[in-house]
């Protein structure tokens, strides 16, 4: 079986679906790997490095797409690269269906077998193949750095001879895996950390990364069976807003990652809560991609209101490549690993995994 791995084309992608080592893994289990030229550069793994693992790295994009049993992707696949795989091949990457109609009906009509690594299960099972998980915690940890860049502040305590300086105060909004990895991050810079959440379970994982949890009485059950957030009702969110402003007014800096899967991200920092903080205040909103947690955020902008500046970074996984392309090489492979037996696909639609993750198969869409 030929695994494809082609260089992502989506505007400012530097990731890559497999690195060298586990291109390697995957070659001596007995599969083939075929890389397109130059396709892991950006992330820093040079066509040699993938030579040496035993894939052939010098496969034009025509050879990844038209050649490959099962091509490996990070991006959502184009309408172009959808008519360019070959018919009944198989393809894996991370795409919201609603999204990405045009190109799924191209998948159907090629009857490609694609699999969507952002509808995988939060299971014990599926832990190793969680690209959301392992992703989230690339974007909060470099969330953290960005707002480190931007305050004029320390972040740790110093005793100098020109005195002593105080430690800059930030606020996790949010505390599900971006933001206890936004907090661990804040932490280890020395900053003094509080965080909150409206799922009560996060109170002892706040706490055991050393940063205080804000307590607010929701008043209401707040999470799902599976452990995700619920929309609050409109009056506990008013109640919300207003305890945020309220911790947010000596906050150094704020990073927000509150989402609600499936849904637009909550608003949690309104334009008068921003009015309402320090002067050189920083604001980095995790969730600008799907609508933003502060009102004032802008996709991929950097604002400055009311003295406040407001980071709507965009994909800030691509933006280290190296680590991210590793840590998702590893948890695509260990998902090829599941569907793939004895060198073919092996779909067993009662397992869980592949049944939420298999999107299109046969000619037909399965998750519309
Ligand atoms: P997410 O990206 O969907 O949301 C981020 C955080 O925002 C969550 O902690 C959520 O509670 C919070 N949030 C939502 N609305 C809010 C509001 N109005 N105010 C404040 N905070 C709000 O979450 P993520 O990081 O994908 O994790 C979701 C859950 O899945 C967690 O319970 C996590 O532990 C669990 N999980 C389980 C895994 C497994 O067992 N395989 C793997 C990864 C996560």
């Amino acid at each position: 079986m030929k695994l494809g791995v082609p260089k992502e084309t989506a505007a400012g992608e530097r990731r890559v679906s497999l690195t060298p080592e586990v291109a390697g893994r995957l070659v001596k289990s007995g599969l083939v790997v075929v890389v397109e030229r130059g396709a892991g550069e950006a992330a820093s793994f040079g066509d040699d490095a993938f030579r040496a693992a035993g894939a052939t790295a010098s496969a034009s994009v025509g050879d990844v797409f038209e050649q490959s049993d099962v091509v490996l992707k990070v991006q959502p696949p184009s309408v172009e690269e959808a008519r360019r795989l070959r018919e009944g091949s198989a393809l894996v990457a991370v795409f919201q269906p609603a999204a990405e109609k045009e190109s799924i009906s191209q998948l159907a009509a090629r009857k490609v077998t694609a699999f969507s690594l952002a509808l995988l299960p939060r299971i014990t099972r599926a832990q190793a193949m969680d690209v959301l998980s392992s992703q989230a915690t690339v974007a909060g940890y470099k969330a953290v750095l960005l707002a480190a860049a931007a305050t004029g502040r320390f972040f740790p305590m110093l005793v100098t001879a020109a005195g002593t300086v105080a430690p800059a105060r930030v606020v996790v909004l949010g505390a599900g895996v971006a933001g206890l990895q936004a907090i661990a991050t804040a932490r280890r810079l020395g900053a003094v950390v509080s965080a909150f959440d409206v799922r009560p379970a996060v109170k002892e994982q706040v706490e055991s990364l050393g940063a205080k949890f804000l307590e607010m009485d929701i008043g209401e059950h707040a999470e799902t069976a599976g452990g995700y957030a619920k929309e609050l009702s409109e009056e506990t969110h008013r109640r919300e807003l207003a305890f945020i402003a309220q911790q947010l007014k000596d906050a150094d800096v704020v990073v927000t990652t509150a989402a609600i899967p499936g849904k637009r991200a909550p608003i949690l920092i309104t334009a008068e809560a921003v009015r309402g903080m320090k002067l050189g205040a920083v604001i980095v909103d995790l969730a600008v991609e799907t609508g933003g947690n502060c009102e004032l955020a802008r996709p991929g902008e950097d604002v400055l209101e009311h003295g406040v500046r407001i980071l709507g970074p965009l994909n800030l996984p691509s933006t280290m490549p190296y680590h991210a392309s590793q840590m998702y090489a590893r948890n695509i492979s260990t998902f090829v690993s599941h569907v793939v037996k004895d060198g073919a696909l092996r779909l067993d639609f009662a397992d869980e995994i592949i049944r939420d993750t298999c999107v299109t198969h046969a000619g037909e869409v399965r998750k519309p």
